[in-house]
């Protein structure tokens, strides 16, 4: 809908740019620290306590972040990044962070330039293992409705962490208007932000489109239109996505496998209304094959009446498609969907 323009381009493009600009509007977040030295870097981290969180200033796609309980590793990536050895100029300079501890939420909000719409809190899977073991990505899976994110909860998040956000960028008078999502980390002190993105997240847009369907769409046109206000939007039902990645995935991902289990139109051949296939990464070649083409290849979203049945749906879906190496999460929505029983 938007650009991100000056005000995302500043939110976005640099990790020390958008620190400042939390603290300035007092949204709260972790301690940090920014730093190009490598001595001043390395004595910053021995203050810390695990688990170390090193982040690239740039832009890295999500995967320019080590959340690390080893210190010897913690040091060997604030080097690696700070010499450009890893993500070249996006890493020479770092962001060491303290490590927040809770649960982990994308809020999406749609802001028209006066009024601002939360959509529903989705959770995304951000590790390549099960049980969030491993390198972190742009996203495994994801799930909405979230339990944990109780009417409180947004209200907590649209005051303490939206709210000043778009009174700084006013204050600055940067001009916004489009989706703000803020991944935020509930903590026993309540919301703080760990990143914001001008941009939908992928995979909680595989989340939130098959789940408001036309509504989302309808009110994208009264955001870009300035009519927000008194616009409602209400998600029916659940949805479970689950990412299909490539061998490889996130550091090296293998392309050029023949996918299988897709028909003519990229959707299952078996069709399955309660199922959508989303293209993230793949081309076809003449003979009509769908192709891999980088690291996150499909997104798969299950739709039910409760989780446990999108979930269901998504990872039978899952189960038709293949190709060599394909990497998958067999835990997305796992834990949600047992306790939303
Ligand atoms: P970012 O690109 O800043 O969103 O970081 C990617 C992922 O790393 C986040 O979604 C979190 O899962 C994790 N992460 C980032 N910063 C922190 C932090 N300060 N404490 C704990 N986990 C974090
Ligand atoms: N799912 C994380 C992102 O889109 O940045």
């Amino acid at each position: 809908m938007v650009g991100p323009g000056a005000a995302g381009a500043m939110l976005e493009g640099s990790k020390a740019y958008m620190k400042e600009f939390l603290a300035a509007a007092g949204v709260p977040s972790a301690a940090y620290g920014t730093f190009r030295d490598e001595g001043e870097a390395l004595a910053y981290l021995a203050t810390m306590k695990p688990p170390f969180v090193i982040k690239t200033d740039g832009l890295a796609a999500g995967k320019g972040v080590l959340v690390t309980d080893d210190l010897d590793e913690a040091r060997r990536d604030v080097v690696a990044k700070l010499r450009g050895e890893t993500f070249a100029g996006a890493g020479r300079t770092v962001v060491i962070e303290e490590a927040l501890r809770g649960i982990e939420c994308s809020l999406h909000v749609l802001f028209d330039g006066t009024t601002v719409l939360p959509l529903a809190p989705a959770q995304d899977f951000k590790r390549i293992g099960e049980d969030d073991q491993g390198a972190n990505t742009g996203g495994m899976g994801a799930y909405a409705p979230m339990a944990s994110m109780t009417d409180a909860n947004v209200q907590a998040v649209m005051e303490r962490i939206i709210a000043p956000t778009l009174d700084e960028l006013r204050r600055r008078s940067l001009e916004f208007r489009g989706v703000l999502y803020a991944g935020v980390m509930l903590t026993a002190d309540g919301p703080k932000l760990l990143e914001y993105n001008v941009r939908f997240g992928d995979p909680e847009t595989e989340v939130l489109v098959p789940l408001y369907g036309e509504q989302l769409f309808d009110a994208l046109l009264r955001c870009a239109e300035g009519r927000l206000d008194g616009a409602t939007i209400a998600p029916s039902g659940a949805a479970v996505t689950v990412v299909l990645a490539a061998e490889g995935y996130p550091l090296r991902p293998r392309k050029g496998d023949v996918i299988t289990g897709l028909g003519d139109d990229g959707q299952l051949s078996e069709h399955d209304e309660h199922v959508v296939v989303f293209h993230a990464a793949t081309l076809r070649n003449a003979a009509g094959d769908f192709l891999t083409r980088g690291g996150r290849v499909l997104a798969v979203t299950g739709l039910g009446d409760t989780l446990a049945e999108a979930r269901q749906h998504a990872y039978a879906g899952a189960r038709l498609i293949n190709f060599r190496g394909c990497q998958r999460r067999s835990d997305i929505a796992l834990v949600a969907s047992q306790l939303a029983r």
